[in-house]
């Protein structure tokens, strides 16, 4: 198999271009037309696979889901509307009224939101265990569990599960696993040769290639035997290995209709094309700046899976070995000292947006988690006194340069 950039580049050209286009057009439209009446049929009844309405397949979409699709092994993919949508049509797809998911409180806090406020009224019970207690975890599955979710690496606690022994466990208990793969993508964690069943993305990140557009994939890898769950058993007799992704198409993804636009398609289509340049730039930024903030007396904590001192750094190195992204986190003495660094720089920008072009920070305390009460924050591993910086592409010298005006408010 050829190289991931290499795969990014030339992967999936779907259908020869008509003037010989190196970028195929972007089919920014709605309807289809068909030759007869029988071909519609056909089409309709899945007989003869063809686009027809673009809520359902676009060929500029598919292009993006192909194109994912072999950058990451995945048995198939569809792209939605944000990651959001992507967690929510596979929740949605898995589970119903009575079952449960087993998941952890250090989660996104919109994901936590879905699972907590949107979902547990519909009957779908969330089960909160540490996802590094495996007995815990263990427990928490049961006859009714659909799903364990979590994320590749939490934000901003900065915590590495296991990801090879969640797998096992769940497995054991015929339960399949859902990652949340947004801070990774498929260049630095793949999903599949660690057995991890669906890997959600918010290709909103580092995907869309500098914040161009909004946009989730959900990937099947082809791993779980789909008969073993009760909702998709029909499923599984008729599409086999692709019944989660044909159950979508026919169900939640099509009638929810959380599509991907073709647009958002194209640029995110070009976004896949630098992601290893811009990953690998933005994870060495991260890098050297925990490093350095770590070095400095004001700061108190600096959390970030690829520095020596983490307590996650060794299981890093064997889960990420391109390295563990650009996000990072560190403490100050209160928020009050959070507000005063913040609002002292001038070239990293104030934003919620992660895995930018460009160096963003944020108080998670007053912002994302800001609906949530003190305790709530403290189960959730989030702090007063904490930054999330989401670290860019810039000369890291010119990063330092702004941090050094941070510093010196306090
Ligand atoms: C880890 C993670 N998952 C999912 C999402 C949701 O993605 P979107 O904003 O594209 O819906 C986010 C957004 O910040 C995220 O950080």
């Amino acid at each position: 198999m050829k190289g991931f950039a290499t795969r990014a580049i030339h992967g999936a050209q779907l259908k020869p271009e008509a003037h010989g286009s190196l970028r195929p057009p972007v089919y920014d439209n709605v309807a289809f037309e068909f030759a007869d009446s029988n071909q519609i049929q056909l089409a309709f009844e899945g007989r003869k696979p063809a686009h027809a309405y673009s809520r359902i397949t676009n060929p500029t979409v598919e292009e993006l889901e192909q194109r994912v699709r072999i950058l990451a092994g995945a048995q198939g993919v569809v792209a939605v509307s944000s990651g959001m949508a992507a967690i929510s049509n596979i929740i949605l797809t898995l589970a119903e009224a009575g079952t449960n998911i087993v998941t952890t409180r250090w989660i996104f806090g919109n994901t936590f939101s879905l699972f907590e406020h949107t979902l547990k009224p519909w009957g779908l019970e969330s089960r909160y265990v540490e996802m590094t207690d495996e007995k815990a975890l263990a427990a928490a599955i049961d006859n009714k569990t659909r799903a364990v979710f979590l994320e590749v690496i939490t934000n901003p606690q900065m915590q590495v599960a296991d990801i090879d022994r969640v797998v096992a466990i769940a497995h054991e208990h015929g339960v399949p696993v859902v990652l949340d793969g947004t801070v990774t993508t498929p260049y630095l964690f793949n999903s599949r040769a660690h057995g991890v069943d669906i890997e959600a993305i918010s290709s909103t990140k580092y995907i869309s290639g500098g914040a161009t557009s909004m946009g989730g994939l959900i990937l099947d890898n082809g791993l779980f035997d789909w008969r073993q769950n009760s909702k998709l058993a029909p499923y599984a007799k008729k599409f086999g290995p692709g019944a989660l992704l044909a159950a979508l198409r026919r169900e939640v993804y099509r009638n929810a209709g959380a599509c991907q636009s073709p647009h958002n398609a194209f640029l995110q289509t070009l976004g896949l094309e630098t992601l290893s340049l811009r990953i690998d730039k933005s994870t060495a930024n991260a890098l050297a700046l925990a490093q350095w903030l770590e070095a400095q007396p004001k700061i108190r904590v600096v959390n970030y899976p690829g520095l020596k001192s983490s307590p996650y750094y060794e299981r890093s190195q064997r889960l990420f070995p391109r390295g563990v992204g650009g996000i990072l986190t560190f403490e100050l003495a209160s928020r009050a000292e959070c507000f005063a660094f913040q609002d002292a720089l001038q070239l990293v920008r104030r934003a919620t947006n992660i895995n930018d072009n460009k160096t963003l920070i944020l108080h998670p305390a007053s912002t994302i988690f800001c609906e949530f009460d003190e305790n709530e924050k403290a189960a959730m591993g989030v702090s007063d006194a904490m930054l999330r910086m989401s670290v860019g592409i810039e000369d890291v010298e010119d990063l330092i340069e702004d941090l050094e005006r941070g510093l010196a408010a306090l």
